[in-house]
């Protein structure tokens, strides 16, 4: 049976992706734009929206009909080509998680053109035996739990940070967690190997003990020793999620109107309001109209990792996209639209309906008060 994705029935729905998410959010379902939904959900939604859910086989596609009228078949599998994987680095604080990304992007930009490293950012693409491998770095602290859970949805590939001198923490518990509803294999990378504290045989112990014993000690799980201090089995991690990515036979269609996720956001001296996003699906373009919740662009500008300009951004690449009408939120799926003037219209159409949710929420908390406690 195909699978029925979030974004595609969305659009066979004629709602828009992250309204849908919303609703699903209602229902008790945390789904992303790419993930697949069960029968019973997918007609429940389609229900709601006047629609019957009609199931077809052979590899038609699953359609939701209008009541006698039918809209337009979409096939695009003959568009589906290969893309990078995306790589997400969790683990506990401290682990070692942004020295480990440092590390390879260090070892990548002097490998490469001249352009050092000058800020943080929370996505790179870097180049591993000439294939593209997208990173995505993760926030370390409580606070960014459901930030990092949705993190997580971007990520093909999860690659769980021990240190082997503090060994499995409850942070590392909570990340395998994710990591493990969302489907996702871990790789572990078993870090600072150079310390004095390190006991390798503990982890793999403590990986045993839940569920993913290393390939060593008889398991299924990817586990590779490094430092990313030193940078000792580096290599070998990438060489690892290469052959992962392989597995996994990632694919996205470049040809469609750009669709993604901003992994983080923020109001930059002398560039208003910027976005890092990840291109999950067709190519975004110097040009395009976006609208992505309340807040909307006509891009004029797309950074990479190291500042350079891009005109073009197909799937799995991070870009800066500059200048927003307003900051858009981390987590939050872009859309492309027709122009500026639509991209500005649903913007203030999605703002209209956050408001008056807030207002619902609001309502309902104050229900109960009297006069005085309101
Ligand atoms: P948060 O973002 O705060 O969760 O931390 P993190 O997981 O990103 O850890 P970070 O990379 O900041 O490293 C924490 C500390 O561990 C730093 O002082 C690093 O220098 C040190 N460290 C990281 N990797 C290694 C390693 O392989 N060996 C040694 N000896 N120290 C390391
Ligand atoms: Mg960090």
């Amino acid at each position: 049976k195909p699978p029925i994705v979030v974004r595609d029935f969305a659009n066979e729905l004629g709602v828009k992706p992250f309204k849908l998410i919303s609703e699903l959010m209602e229902m008790g379902i945390f789904a992303s734009i790419n993930q697949s939904l069960e029968e019973n959900v997918a007609s429940e939604l389609a229900a709601k929206h006047g629609f019957l859910l009609e199931i077809r086989h052979r590899g038609e596609g699953n359609k939701a009909k209008k009541k006698q009228q039918k809209k337009e078949e979409i096939d695009e599998t003959g568009d589906l080509e290969h893309r990078p994987p995306c790589v997400c680095i969790m683990g506990h604080v401290d682990h070692g998680k942004t020295s480990l990304l440092d590390y390879i992007r260090k070892a990548n930009v002097t490998k490469g053109e001249a352009g050092g490293i000058t800020q943080h950012i929370g996505a790179y693409q870097i180049e591993h035996n000439d294939h593209k491998i997208t990173f995505l770095d993760t926030p370390g602290h409580e606070a960014f739990n459901s930030m990092r859970a949705r993190g997580a949805d971007v990520t093909d590939i999860a690659i769980l940070v021990v240190a082997a001198d503090d060994g499995f923490k409850p942070q590392t518990d909570e990340a395998l967690k994710f990591i493990q509803k969302s489907g996702v294999q871990p790789i572990v990378a078993i870090n600072k190997i150079d310390t004095k504290g390190a006991n390798v045989d503990k982890v793999k112990q403590q990986m045993q003990e839940r569920g993913i014993a290393s390939e060593d000690w008889g398991g299924q799980t990817i586990c590779v020793e490094v430092s990313a201090l030193k940078g000792t089995g580096i290599e070998d991690l990438l060489d690892m999620v290469l052959l992962q990515a392989e597995v996994l036979e990632l694919q996205a269609n470049p040809k469609k109107k750009s669709s993604g996720v901003v992994i983080e956001a923020s109001v930059e001296v002398g560039r208003g309001p910027t976005a890092t996003v990840i291109v999950q699906s067709g190519t975004l373009k110097v040009g395009d109209a976006l609208v992505c919740g309340p807040a909307s662009t006509k891009v004029k500008a797309m950074l990479d990792e190291n500042g350079k300009q891009l005109k073009k951004a197909p799937p799995a690449t991070p870009v800066r996209v500059i200048g927003w009408s307003t900051t858009p939120d981390c987590g939050a799926v872009y859309e492309t639209v027709k122009n500026e003037k639509t991209a500005k219209s649903l913007a203030a159409d999605n703002e209209h309906q956050m408001k008056a949710e807030m207002a619902a929420m609001e309502d309902e908390a104050t229900a109960g008060m009297s006069p005085q406690e309101k």
